[in-house]
């Protein structure tokens, strides 16, 4: 049995992929429907080629929805905004690991501050960046995909990574979350699963598609999330 087996299955709404003019709908949804955190892409357009979720939606989401928010920061250095992330309403704060030097002081310096801690890796970045700052995460996030986009396709490598992260965090006695992003769908979400996943990002693969309501995307992820749990325990 690896350790996923014991660690429950969140589906994370990626907000960003929600109907934004009608925002406090879907919002009622995501809630009604069980959805445990809300996935915030921050992108700067210079870590990734793109422009995203802000500081100030974030606020004006508070306002509206008591669901938790897993800030997802595409951005450079981004120990320049870990208080104003976390003001804004950031239960878990991500930084990529290849955006930020020091990055055991910028763990630090977010739990210090009041949230959980999660690194980003990019595709190729191996799971060996996060060897020596075990003691300082709760999560790792694993691309999927190059992030900046939604919409791609699965880089299948990842679902090797997420293996030996699991095999990483056994060696040290260790256990967090492992979160996957990007084309996470009812047929990857099993695989990604298998090897070890259990936070799930829905984007437009899985939540947020014109074939089906929200509310059945987030009833089909995790009941094909749980059966996959349930087979590799
Ligand atoms: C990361 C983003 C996207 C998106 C996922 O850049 O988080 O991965 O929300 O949605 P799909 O399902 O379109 O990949
Ligand atoms: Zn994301």
């Amino acid at each position: 049995m690896h350790s996923a087996a014991t660690r429950p299955i969140a589906i994370c709404a990626s907000v960003t992929c929600a109907d934004l003019l009608n925002l406090e709908r879907d919002l009622r949804v995501m809630e009604e429907t069980g959805v445990d955190y809300l996935h915030i892409d921050v992108m700067d357009g210079v870590f990734v080629p793109n422009y995203c979720l802000s500081p100030d939606i974030m606020r004006a989401i508070r306002g509206a929805s008591s669901l938790p928010m897993d800030v997802h920061l595409m951005v450079t250095q981004p120990e320049r905004y870990i208080d104003t992330f976390i003001d804004a309403g950031a239960d878990v704060l991500v930084v990529h690991a290849e955006a930020t030097v020091h990055l055991q002081r910028t763990l630090a310096a977010i739990r210090a501050a009041g949230a959980r801690a999660g690194v980003a890796l990019n595709v190729a970045t191996p799971p060996s960046a996060i060897e020596y700052v075990l003691d300082d995460l709760d999560m790792v996030l694993v691309m999927t995909v190059n992030p900046g986009y939604a919409g791609q396709r699965l880089v299948p490598s990842t679902l090797g990574k997420i293996r030996n992260l699991r095999t990483l965090f056994a060696r040290h006695e260790r256990a967090a979350d492992i979160q996957v992003d990007g084309n996470v769908s009812f047929d990857t979400a099993p695989r990604m699963v298998r090897a070890g996943a259990n936070w799930l990002v829905g984007g437009t693969s899985s939540l947020f598609n014109s074939g089906w309501t929200i509310a059945e995307g987030v009833r089909r992820l995790r009941s094909v999330a749980q059966a996959a749990q349930k087979e590799a325990a």
